[in-house]
């Protein structure tokens, strides 16, 4: 069946699934006022859907509930969470298809990457559906004859989460159903860009059976929202996937508060090629790293740094497997990059592909960016970066390899850390003596070792310093919505 909405058509099984409506306080509501926000396709322009503008008043109402939500969930037994959030999961899969044709629609990734989304962001669901289980707390030997000493790990309240649009789906249900698993009620707020995929997830929870005031999706301006979500009372944690910069503004927010924060925080991650790496093996990864979601992915590499002994070799055989990389549009199932979220986007990386051009750089790939249609830029390579260049600085979140040549081990190292960021970093090396010391000097949360491809359920996800702080995924991703009670139990009577 297809979906006929303002100005396009998208075929979906279950037409259900295109919401253009928020679901909070019990049910499925417009904004009071009636205000929406266009959401458009990145690659045309046109108009997919409305979506509510909540109000500061809707935004309390929703909170409100989640409050009730909480009271309800947290009396559940974790079997039970962990059923609904099971079902949650398979609905998914059920819906992939649909999920991921809805994806593109709004974000533009090719197909096949958001079907691997919808894959990536169930096995969220999945994994802490197990781990509701496993929320286990710790008897401690007594400090006196009589006592009995307990540490129980209990559910941290009301959640919120602001989530981002290059991974619609997946960022969403990391926070949530490590959320859900730990007791917490939820109230996402996703990116007023790719809204729908939310909506949609929204849906099928409620289909699983998770109750409206459990799990809610509001839309809105960003302002709004984080202020209503910050200055409320009744949240106790606010996870944050975005920019460094806004994740300062809502950490000084939640300052008053005290409500407890993770903030996934930008990147710039350096790709080390040392001179013992397998080519091939380096570039498989290098092009699954750098161009997943078309570069605009906060681990993916930033800087390439590559050993002057293995440079020209693996800058040719990089060159050869960027060039067959296809563009175009995202439903086409041959295609590989497509087009980046919008102007803006495309207006960062051209400002940063002339100014390293500007300072010296050699670009022996690709077009100017800015010279495609539909917001479209060609992969590009460039050589001889150096430290000066605005994209060894900042993340460019576009298909840009920039490559930098380095001598010694320690001289990549050096280099590789000379950033505020730490979020993902990547080297490829076969020396295994040399993997354990790099792998240890590497200043980032996370570190793939001859491997590009590190994000899954089961490891914990984030970055430090000025990438942030918290774990997603892993054991660790529930904990992040939980707080510790201490128990002291001493004798009940005298005798
Ligand atoms: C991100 O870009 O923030 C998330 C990427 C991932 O989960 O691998």
């Amino acid at each position: 069946m297809s979906m006929q909405n303002s100005n396009h058509m998208i075929e979906l099984n279950h037409p259900e699934l295109w919401r253009e409506q928020c679901l909070y306080a019990g049910k499925w509501r417009a904004s009071s006022n009636g205000e929406t926000i266009a959401v458009t396709n990145p690659a045309s322009g046109a108009v997919l859907a409305q979506v509510p503008k909540l109000s500061s008043s809707d935004l309390e109402q929703a909170l409100s509930a989640a409050h009730k939500g909480f009271n309800y969930w947290r009396g559940l037994i974790a079997v039970e969470r962990a059923a609904k959030l099971r079902r949650w999961f398979e609905l998914m899969q059920e819906h992939k298809e649909d999920l991921a044709r809805i994806m593109t629609a709004e974000q533009g990734k090719p197909i096949a990457e958001s079907r691997g989304e919808i894959d990536y962001a169930a096995s969220y669901i999945e994994w802490f559906a197990e781990e509701a289980k496993r929320g286990y707390g710790e008897m401690i030997p007594a400090a006196k004859s009589g006592q009995h000493l307990l540490v129980r790990p209990e559910p941290i309240g009301v959640s919120v989460a602001i989530t981002p649009w290059n991974f619609p789906a997946a960022m969403i249900t990391r926070k949530a159903a490590a959320a859900l698993a730990a007791g917490c009620s939820m109230v996402v707020k996703p990116a007023s860009m790719t809204p729908l995929s939310a909506l949609a997830l929204a849906y099928l929870a409620q289909q699983a059976g998770i109750d409206e005031s459990v799990l809610s999706v509001v839309t809105g301006d960003s302002a709004t929202v984080g202020k209503a979500f910050t200055e409320s009372r009744l949240v106790k944690k606010l996870s944050f996937t975005g920019s460094t910069e806004v994740g300062r503004k809502l950490m000084a927010q939640c300052a008053p508060n005290l409500q407890k924060l993770s903030l996934e925080l930008g990147g710039n991650a350096p790709f080390i090629v040392f001179d013992d790496a397998d080519v091939t093996l380096a570039v498989k990864g290098a092009i699954a790293a750098k161009f997943r979601n078309t570069g605009q992915t906060c681990v993916c590499p930033n800087r390439f740094l590559v050993q002057a002994g293995i440079h020209d070799k693996f800058v040719a055989a990089l060159k050869q497997a960027m060039s067959e990389l296809k563009i175009g549009d995202g439903f086409d199932e041959s295609v590989k990059q497509t087009s980046l979220i919008n102007a803006a986007a495309v207006d960062k990386v051209k400002r940063h592909y002339h100014d390293a051009l500007a300072k010296g750089a050699e670009c022996v790939l690709g077009d100017a960016p800015g010279s495609l249609p539909h917001n479209r830029v060609a992969p590009i390579l460039l050589l001889g970066v150096t430290d000066q260049m605005q994209l060894w600085q900042e993340e460019t979140f576009g298909p840009v390899a920039p490559i930098m040549k380095f001598s010694t081990e320690a001289e990549g190292v050096e280099l590789a850390n000379a950033t505020p960021f730490g979020l993902a970093a990547y080297f490829y090396s076969q020396n295994i003596d040399r993997s354990w010391r790099v792998g240890e000097a590497l200043e980032s949360g996370m570190v793939g070792i001859n491997e590009g491809g590190i994000s899954n359920a089961m490891a914990p996800f984030g970055g430090v310093n000025q990438s942030g702080f918290g774990r997603e995924g892993g054991r660790q991703g529930m904990q992040e919505y939980q707080q510790l009670k201490y128990l002291c139990y001493g004798r009940a009577g005298s005798e």
